[in-house]
This record gives C-alpha cells, structure tokens and sequence, in this order.
C-alpha cells in the first residue's frame, strides 16, 4: 500500500525531529508503537547512543485511559494510568512532534471525557458496506470474515492514534450471513479479528438479529418474556465471551425499518434490550439499543403523524426502566442523519437511562466522499447546542451521554475514505469523542497539518476549505431545515418531491404559496419534547435559529427573513452561491498543485469536479422547482434552469 493516502494522519512528518531518542521505561506495546512511530514517521531508529531520553512510564495515580507528558531539557517522560493510556501517551506525543510542538516544554494531561468511543460498520458478509462509499468491507469476503491481516492492523492503528475504543464490525441491518457471528461457524473467525484490534486497545462489537433465538436457536418465537428466549441469549452471550473474551457488547436495531423487534411482539423495548443485557451483564458486556423506531409505513396524507416525534414518544416514558448495561443510542437529529437537524429532545431527556450519541461519518446525505463536506464542523454545532435549559451537550457528553458513536466511513480504497479530505471527518470524529470541548477549528488544522505538513501555504487554505464545506454544501442541499430533497435510495443528488409521497414520513409539504411542516405546538406539537427554554427557542419564528426555520415553521414564500430577504430569494441566492463557492474550491486547489503529491492532487481535483456538477444541478433543480410552484422569479434576473 505505497499510496500517500494510505498512511493518513500518520504521514512521515515533514518535521524534523532535533533529537536522537532514547527510550526507556515500561517494555509494553506502547513502548513497541512509540518505537515503530518513531521509525516510520521521521525515520529515527531509537537506541543507546541517542540523545535525548523518552521514558515510558505508568502512573497508578492517573485515571486508567489518561496520561501526561512532560518534558525538560534532559528528558521526556510519559506516563499512562495503564498501558492503555500509554499507548494514547505513545500517539499523543508522536502527533505533537510531527506538529513540530517542542517537546522540552510539554507539560499535558489528557484524559477522554467520554467512556465508550465507537465506531459502527455497517458492513455485510458479502463484502459491500451499506451507505460505504470508499469500496468493499475491511473486515468481510463472500459471505464471511475476510481480511488483508497487514491492512487491518494499520485500520487498527489509525483508529487506535485518535483515541476510538470499540468497534462493530458487521450492519446493524443483519443479514442471515452475519447473523452467524454469534455461532460456532462465525466466532472462531471473529475471534481473530478481536485479535488484531486487542493489543490497540479496541473491544469488538457484535450487531445481533432479533430473532437471532428463531433463526438461531430454532425457537418458535424471540419474545423476551419467555424463558427459553432468555436462555437462548443467555447461552449465546456464554458462548461468545468464550472465544472473545474482553467483547464490548452487542448492538440491536429492533422495530426499525422492517427489523422484528420487541413491539412487534407486543413488549416494550425495555423488555427487549434487558433480556440481552441480563445475559451480556455476567461477562460485563453491554447492549448497544438504537432508538431509531418511528413508523416507516406513513400514508402522507396522516398529517398527525410526524417522524421526529417517533422516538422519544416510544422511549422518554421509559426512562428508568432499562438495565445498567443499557445504552441507547439515540441519533443526533430527530429526523435522519440530515445537513441541518435541531438536537434529539431524546438526549438528555432521560435521567435514569444511559445513552450514546450517534453521528455518521460516512456522508448519506451529505455528498458521499464526493463532495467535501466537513462533519466536524456539524458536530461543534451539535455539542454547542442546547438541550436542556440547564447543559449543552457539551456537558452531557461527559455525563449522561457515556457513549459517542459513529458510522464509519472507510473501506478498501487504497486511502480508507474514498475522496481523500473525508479522512479529516475520521479523524475529527476520533478526537472530538475523546474530547467534545475541542473545536472542529483546531482538529481540522490538525489533520491538514499532520497529513500535508505545517507549512501555512499549504495548511491554511485547505483548512479554509474544510471549515467552510458544510455551509457550501448545506446552501445547495435542501434549504433552512427541510431536508430529504434527494433521490430516493441512494440518497445522492436533487429530487425535490422524491420521498414527499412516500411512506417514510420525510415531508416538506410545498405547495404554490408555502412549504416546511408545522411542528410547534400549534402544530404537530413535536417542540413540546423538548425542555421549556428550548421549546421556547424554536416555538417562534422570531427566535428559531433562522437555519432551522423550515424545519419548524410553515412559512409563506414571501416570509421576510432577518436581513429583510423574502424566504423564496433566500432560497434563489444560496443555490447560486453554492455553485459559485465550488468553483472558489476549485481555483483554491488548484493553486496548490506543486505543494500536494500529484496523486493526492489529482484524486481531490477529480472529487472536486464530481462536486462541482452535483452543486450545479442541485441548484438548477431546487431553483426550478420553487420558479415553477410559485411563479416568482429570482429578484436578481438570473436564469433559472428548467
Ligand atoms: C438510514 C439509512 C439506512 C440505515 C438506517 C439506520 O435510514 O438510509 O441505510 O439502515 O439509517 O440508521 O438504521
């Protein structure tokens, strides 16, 4: 894999080092990693005759992932609660050299705010990954496991370098192939992978079919409430933490999309996630249960039901009732993995019930490593937006919400993500669960930094250009909130009224005079799950952030925005402006030809080309289609393309 993608963040560093190291201390891993790091990022062999001594050493008096590192002129000590919190000491110190920090005067303490830092595959046995838009799987070949063993402890590596803990390897949409992880066929396969990941740090997931006790087991039913399906969970949790002993959990999606689930049977999710947990508790396992349940049968002519209600509807009035080693994994948005979604009401909503965060990382909606499109910068929003009247979810990242998970976006593609910038997204995903408090300013520069080098020629525009590629694409996509403007399936790509008739319950509802859904509590009542101060925000068109005003408001074409705009031109101008910041993108990029690796250079340029005529026919057909329905023409005379 010679490919300049291929390394990521861990580049040979462009840096030099200044010393000749010296390592010394806790012979472990962490001690092998910094050694190796050392080697294969500024070519420096540590040994006897060095310089400078590296100390590696643990502190039973620091939290268990946490470690420090502090420097002087004789020496640099690191120091980790564990081994494990020396391995993250080990990257912790390799990324700052390669961004030319001084080691001499490094005084840092880092610890994660944040237990469980999670990434789902949704990959199948058949080797294609579900919403995968960088090849095949990593982990799976016709039908089974199947690996590159070399390529899957680098995957390791990265993965472990920004800080990410466990990992689900297969969709949760489990498929009969998959569902077999759990068996005598799949474990002894799945245990080698668990293998490769051990010594980085990194627990294993299982995603489990609800029915795994029917088609499984050969019961006549999975319902919780019977004590054979009980056993049958409880026999299997044993047999799996025999081949895999230190597995995070397992990982439902039940009652969602088609997926058998407790409801069906007539049991409440808490029935359901505590009989697995009750059997994972034993091994300290947990139960990853997503609450992405809403009706997806929805004729759209029901305008009392309303999709982002489903949720919290189906969970908040259990609260309490789910096992310890529950966490439910609640989507950021209420809708879908949307360009612009207010928060969940579901987080934090909940007192007594543990919860994960989930993010997607792989780009559905948003360009699929086509486009660029900078998912850091939608997270920041996300944390700094309030939930409750009390906390942001900045804070409760560190306290109810114990988990921050994210669909992955990698692959086989020789540089893991397809269009090479998405790797920031990766990146930024790993650290920022570590850390929620850390701004997607800082860990966009940082990855620039390590993948391309510190020079400011170089590192500032491309920054520039991440930091602003989610509001490119966001004036393009669907506008202020609505959403779901895409072709139906694939999700790439404008069709205005593609899912408006459908039974997914992802309405707009526009008409000739106006268009979004009300959702106050004049309408369908959805603000009312929120807490009073930020009901309050969104309940008036006066205080609703204006990006969301669609998503909450039904508005006439000709509402006046706050600068005095109509909502109509608003729409008009963006659609404009995105096409035009593309090709800004574009001349940008192309200045840097001689100061990026050609192959790197060319592979971003054709991305940004791909880009290019997305952004043009999505502002063609949106501008259309709002021309046709309202007969008002753009204020500005431009052509609007039929
Ligand atoms: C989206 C996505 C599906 C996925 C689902 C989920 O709807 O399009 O592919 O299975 O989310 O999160 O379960």
């Amino acid at each position: 894999m010679g490919s300049f993608g291929y390394r990521a963040w861990l580049q040979p560093a462009k840096t030099q080092l200044g010393f000749l190291p010296k390592l010394t201390g806790h012979r472990c891993f962490a001690f092998e990693e910094f050694a190796y790091g050392l080697e294969s990022l500024f070519g420096k062999k540590p040994g006897d005759d060095g310089d400078y001594a590296i100390s590696l050493e643990i502190d039973k008096g620091l939290p268990w992932e946490a470690y420090t590192l502090r420097g002087d002129l004789a020496g640099l000590r690191i120091a980790g609660g564990s081994e494990k919190g020396l391995l993250y000491g080990a990257y912790g110190l390799l990324a700052r050299l390669c961004l030319g920090e001084p080691v001499e005067t490094l005084n840092i303490l880092e610890k994660p705010t944040v237990a469980h830092r999670v990434l789902n595959h949704w990959d199948n046995a058949d080797g294609t990954i579900e919403r995968g838009y960088a090849g095949k799987s990593i982990f799976f070949q016709g039908g089974r496991i199947g690996y590159d063993l070399p390529r899957l402890k680098d995957y390791a590596r990265l993965l472990a370098s920004i800080g990410i803990n466990e990992i689900s390897v297969n969709n949760v949409n489990v498929y009969p192939d998959s569902a077999k992880l759990i068996t005598e066929e799949g474990l002894p396969d799945l245990a080698k992978v668990a293998e490769v990941f051990r010594p980085f740090g990194i627990r294993l997931i299982i995603s489990v079919h609800f029915d795994s006790p029917v088609i499984l087991g050969g019961l006549p039913t999975a319902d919780p409430a019977d004590p054979a399906v009980a056993k049958y969970w409880a026999d299997a949790a044993k047999r799996v933490y025999q081949y895999i002993p230190d597995l995070a959990g397992f990982l439902m999606k039940a009652d969602s999309e088609f997926r058998s689930g407790p409801a069906a049977l007539g049991r409440t999710q808490d029935e359901g996630a505590n009989i697995i947990a009750r059997a994972l508790a034993p091994f300290g396992g947990r139960i990853y249960w997503r609450c992405f349940i809403y009706n997806c049968k929805q004729d759209w002519r029901d305008t009392t039901t309303d999709r982002p209600k489903a949720a919290y509807n189906e969970f908040f009035p259990l609260d309490g009732k789910f096992d310890d080693n529950v966490i439910l994994q609640v989507k950021h948005g209420p809708s879908d993995f949307q360009v612009r979604e207010p928060n969940s009401p579901l987080l934090g909503a909940m007192t007594q019930t543990h919860q994960g965060l989930e993010f997607q990382i792989t780009q559905e909606y948003t360009g699929q490593q086509k486009d660029l499109y900078a998912t850091a910068v939608q997270w920041e929003e996300i944390f700094d937006t309030p939930v409750t009247d009390a906390c942001m979810t900045r804070d409760l990242a560190g306290r109810e919400v114990t988990a921050i998970v994210a669909v992955a976006n990698t692959g086989t593609d020789a540089n893991w993500t397809g269009h090479l910038l998405a790797q920031a997204n990766l990146y930024a995903f790993g650290r920022m669960a570590w850390n929620p408090a850390q701004t997607a300013e800082q860990l966009t520069r940082d990855w620039v930094a390590l993948t391309f080098g510190t020079d400011p020629a170089v590192k500032e525009p491309i920054s520039a250009m991440l930091l602003e590629s989610r509001w490119v694409y966001e004036k393009y996509n669907a506008p202020l909130g609505l959403g779901w403007m895409v072709n139906i399936n694939h999700h790439y790509g404008p069709s205005p009224e593609g899912y408006e008739y459908m039974k997914w319950g992802t309405y707009h509802r526009a008409t000739h005079t106006a268009i979004g859904v009300d959702r106050t509590t004049h309408g369908t009542e959805f603000t009312a799950q929120y807490h009073q101060y930020v009901r309050d925000l969104y309940e008036s068109k006066k205080t609703c952030p204006e990006k969301l005003l669609l998503f909450f408001h039904r508005l006439p074409y000709t509402y006046k925005l706050k600068n005095g705009q109509t909502l109509l031109q608003y729409i008009y101008d963006t659609h404009f402006e995105g096409v035009e910041d593309v090709q800004r993108f574009i001349t940008i990029w192309d200045s840097l030809q001689d100061k990026i690796p050609p192959e790197a250079h060319t592979s971003v340029q054709e991305r940004l080309q791909l880009q290019l005529a997305n952004a043009q026919e999505w502002r063609d057909v949106i501008n259309n289609y709002f021309y046709r329905l309202t007969g008002i023409p753009d204020e500005k005379g431009r052509k609007v393309y039929g």
